[in-house]
């Protein structure tokens, strides 16, 4: 699992009418990150999406996705690996139910039709959709549609999730359950996004591009807390920040900064904890009651650290 890697040397790519969309930009990201891509209208960020599963293919430089370099053989064995989801959920979805859309994939791999039911099934259980199965896709809502998009990308089971503005068509509640969707996806994931609160909530590291290359690269909490950057970007200061900035009633300070970071480690407390208890559970049923009980007990210790993260908040008032 070591060798999911993505990476682009020195990419260029032009389109058709002259315009120069990717100048040499470079990036590395390796299993289980999640990144988050951010610039202008026009920077350059679908252009990128598109370069990693192959839609586009690279005029210069080169593009390598976990063993293989992209080019038109290993194409294929590179879309089993990057599940691309666009903007738009139309353009995905096309089939006469929400089941056939997400089994097209799985049954272009070749998976026997057994197989594909199951991944089917747990795919829209993980988007919370398995209820519209039988549903043509164009009679759903712009929130469905989106979960559906995803749902068909997650059947195909694959090892980098990269999505192009996936709360574009969302209103809140749904773009809340994508967030929490997208922070249990736990192989390397990729978004590029305007909603830079949804960057932050999501994704570790931040990549800002402009013209077709990097300008910034580090931890999502310190890119997009650097209001000067983000304003050189023609970007904007999450609103989480902003409305931190304001209600300290003086610029962006570091204690406003902790509060927001305090607040992600708090939730993500939460979620290991869970995860601890599952595993607990697992190592009980494969008859390993010590190892349960230990898992079991780091649950408790986890869940009980709330309350200081809790107080920590409170003193950063
Ligand atoms: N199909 C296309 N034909 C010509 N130019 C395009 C096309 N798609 C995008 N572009 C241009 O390529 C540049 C990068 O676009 P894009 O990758 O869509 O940026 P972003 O997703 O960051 O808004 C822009 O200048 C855009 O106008
Ligand atoms: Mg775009």
């Amino acid at each position: 699992m070591s060798h999911h890697i993505v990476e682009f040397q020195d990419v260029h790519f032009r389109y058709p009418d002259g315009t120069a969309a990717l100048n040499g930009i470079s990036l590395r990201i390796t299993h289980g990150e999640s990144v988050g891509i951010v610039g202008a209208n026009g920077s350059g960020k679908s252009t990128l999406l598109m370069h990693m599963n192959g839609y586009l293919m690279p005029q210069g430089g080169a593009i390598t996705i976990g063993d293989f370099q992209l080019n038109k053989k290993t194409r294929p064995e590179v879309r089993k690996k990057v599940g691309l989801i666009f903007q738009n959920p139309d353009e995905q979805l096309f089939m006469p139910t929400v089941f056939d859309d997400v089994a097209f994939g799985p049954l272009n791999l070749g998976l026997s039709r057994d197989r594909v039911g199951d991944q089917v099934t747990a795919a829209l259980k993980t988007v919370g959709c398995l209820h519209l199965k039988d549903k043509p896709p164009h009679h759903l809502s712009g929130g469905q549609k989106s979960a559906v998009a995803v749902a068909a990308v997650i059947a195909m089971q694959p090892d980098i999730l990269v999505m192009d503005e996936p709360a574009s068509h969302l209103d809140p509640k749904s773009r809340r359950a994508l967030i929490n969707l997208l922070r249990h996806f736990h192989h390397t994931k990729i978004i590029a996004s305007h909603d830079l609160d949804l960057i932050l909530d999501t994704c570790g590291r931040c990549i800002i591009i402009k013209e077709g290359k990097v300008v910034a690269d580090g931890k999502s909490g310190d890119v997009l807390s650097d209001s000067q950057l983000l304003e050189e970007n023609n970007l904007e200061l999450p609103l989480s920040l902003q409305q931190r900035a304001v209600s300290t009633g003086g610029p962006m300070d570091e204690i406003a900064k902790l509060h927001h970071l305090l607040e992600h480690w708090a939730e993500h407390n939460t979620e290991h904890a869970k995860t601890y208890q599952d595993w607990s559970k697992k190592a009980e049923t494969l008859g390993r009651p010590e190892l349960a009980k230990l898992l079991n007990t780091i649950a408790d210790e986890t869940l009980a650290t709330d309350a200081r993260f809790r107080e920590a908040l409170e003193l950063c008032r």
